[in-house]
């Protein structure tokens, strides 16, 4: 719900169709947000749903948000099974309903199960996405805005790897306009570093499992961040984004493991990554977050 909030607000979409299994709860969602119709930049935006995928036929893009979610102190690692069996059921539906879709999906662990939608959907690599560390480089660049006094957005800094626990922070490529934060402070990141840059990372880490034991669930950052990547396909931006893709063939991955990496990201989904120079530090964290994810996706059973 919070990524049709953000759809709807920032004018991404002007048509979405909500698919659930509860279709009292469907119903009042979608009251409630027609009757938000002349708050809308489009108050003409087309709001419905369905409960057997009918109405999703022909979708440009379908997000999956659906399955169980961590409860406190639990890692998303362990949503694994509950949330294939999930997929095992809406994925073959969507694209039923919609062949030459892209799938976008913020379902936990959500490198592995951009990984099941692929094999699931029978559709091209660039074609399925997940919303991967585009959220965890957003966290980090806000907490690095706050430590610099710079806007967020004029913090560039990236997060690849796992989404959660494994993420790597591209420390040696953090920049305002230009100027690396390594040039300032050559440890920066390290546990070396007296200025101890690392806690923001530990932060980012840490920052899923303290909203979801003060309020429950997160929301509003990953609705904004699913919507941010959706509105690149529909508006074919050609943005960069950190997405969960393929990452078979990068930093010496010979796996078939999906992971985020900086993609440009545009009408036909993932239309490349980008070849992001990485230390040595940086290419070993992120093989053993490769690692990780192969050794989860090993595991499923189709
Ligand atoms: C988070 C969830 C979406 O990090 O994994 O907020």
């Amino acid at each position: 719900m919070a990524t049709i909030f953000a759809l709807l607000t920032q004018n991404v979409s002007a048509h979405i169709v909500m698919v659930d299994s509860d279709q009292e709860k469907l119903k009042g969602e979608v009251m409630d947000l027609q009757h938000a119709s002349s708050f809308l930049y489009n108050g003409n935006a087309s709001i419905e749903a369905c409960t057997d995928y009918s109405k999703t036929k022909d979708s440009s893009v379908c997000v999956i948000a659906a399955g169980v979610r961590q409860k406190v102190g639990e890692d998303r690692r362990s949503l694994l099974q509950k949330n294939v069996t999930a997929l095992k059921t809406i994925v073959p539906k969507l694209v039923e309903h919609s062949p030459r879709t892209i799938i976008i999906i913020a379902s936990n662990p959500v490198d592995v199960l951009t990984y099941v939608t692929w094999r699931l959907s029978g559709l091209e690599k660039n074609h399925i996405i997940g919303s991967g560390t585009n959220l965890d480089s957003g966290r980090f660049r806000y907490l690095l805005s706050q430590k610099l006094t710079i806007t967020p957005t004029s913090c560039h800094a990236y997060i690849i790897g796992e989404h959660g626990d494994s993420c790597v922070p591209v420390w040696s490529t953090v920049n305002i306009a230009g100027v690396r934060l390594r040039d300032i402070n050559d440890n920066i990141g390290q546990d070396c570093d007296d200025e101890n840059w690392k806690d923001i990372h530990t932060q980012v880490v840490q920052s899923a499992y303290e909203i979801v034991k003060l309020k429950g669930y997160t929301s509003w950052a990953i609705g904004l961040s699913v919507s941010q990547i959706v509105n690149a396909i529909l508006n074919n931006t050609t943005s960069v984004h950190a997405v969960t893709t393929c990452v078979q063939g990068h930093h010496g991955i010979t796996d078939e493991v999906f992971l985020s990496l900086p993609c440009v990201l545009g009408r036909s989904g993932v239309m490349d990554i980008i070849r992001q120079p990485l230390t040595d530090l940086e290419t070993k964290l992120f093989r053993k977050s490769a690692t990780i994810m192969a050794e989860h996706q090993a595991q499923i059973k189709f």
